[in-house]
């Protein structure tokens, strides 16, 4: 690969030289930052998938105006979150919904526009931290493997997709609750996405059986797979986003951006 050729403002230094009413100092050229945000980019670990999600590709469906409008709201709430970053009180962003309705997408183009502002950050898929977490206990195990933990705790920004899927042991409650807690008490930003239900953000936790008429079955929530008390330290740390009854995205017809 060619090597980039310098910034012609500073060439390459960092530094470059300024006057000021006569006099002149050295000041840092903005190809640093740039460059800072690219690196953080490459790094956020952000999967194939979503490398080009963003707030502005993200499409409104055309032919459910109650769907539009519900998912412009969750539109502005992300764009208020990353512009009022970072917030002491509610440093966190939990999205809530079926899949296929976009909670990664908007996950990740949030966490997008904190790197861009030089923020670091980190995705991690739930599933596979845990078992990197897990397998990093192991003397054999890679170097990345035993610092994911430590990576989970210290990021500036954490993103948490699909939290809670699958299975469900006491390590798994004890290692999110470490993580969570260990954020929330030191004010560090989360982002996290679920597909599970929660009663405290509008969820219907009881559904028609499928199988037997007349009867109900309760749907798994959030507190069932994470354990009460990481989830209710989300809660407190998060603003809440429940993301409305839409088709799945990659189901549907009619959008516009
Ligand atoms: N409103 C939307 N506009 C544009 N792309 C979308 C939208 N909703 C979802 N997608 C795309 O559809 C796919 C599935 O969305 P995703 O964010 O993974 O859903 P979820 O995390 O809720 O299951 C992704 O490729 C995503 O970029
Ligand atoms: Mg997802
Ligand atoms: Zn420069």
């Amino acid at each position: 690969m060619a090597a980039e050729s310098p910034c012609p403002q500073c060439n390459g230094s960092g530094w470059k030289i300024v006057e000021r009413e006569g006099i002149s100092g050295a000041e840092r050229c903005e190809c640093v930052f740039g460059a800072r945000a690219r690196r953080l980019e490459e790094n956020a670990n952000i999967p194939p998938l979503y490398k080009n999600a963003s707030l502005d590709n993200f499409a409104l469906p055309n032919d459910n105006p109650i769907a539009r409008r519900e998912l412009s709201n969750v539109l502005l709430t992300v764009k208020a979150f990353t512009r009022e970053f970072p917030n002491e009180k509610r440093p966190g962003l939990l999205l809530i919904g079926d899949p296929g309705t976009g909670k990664t997408h908007l996950a990740v183009a949030a966490l997008r526009i904190l790197l861009s502002r030089g923020f670091e950050g980190l995705f991690f898929d739930y599933q596979n931290l845990l078992d990197r977490i897990r397998s990093g206990y192991d003397i054999a195990s890679n170097s990345t493997d035993r610092e994911a933990y430590r990576f989970a705790l210290e990021s500036d920004i954490l993103l948490l997709d699909d939290l809670g899927a699958h299975r469900v042991t006491d390590w798994v409650e004890d290692t999110v609750t470490s993580i969570i807690t260990y954020r929330c008490n030191n004010r560090k930003p989360l982002i996290a996405t679920t597909n599970l239900a929660d009663p405290d953000a509008g969820s219907t936790v009881i559904e028609k059986s499928a199988t037997i008429p007349g009867k109900v079955d309760y749907k798994i929530t959030l507190a069932d797979r994470i354990g009460p008390r990481a989830r209710s330290r989300l809660f407190e740390m998060c603003r809440v986003v429940r993301m409305p009854l839409v088709e799945d995205y990659r189901l549907r017809k009619s959008m516009t951006v």
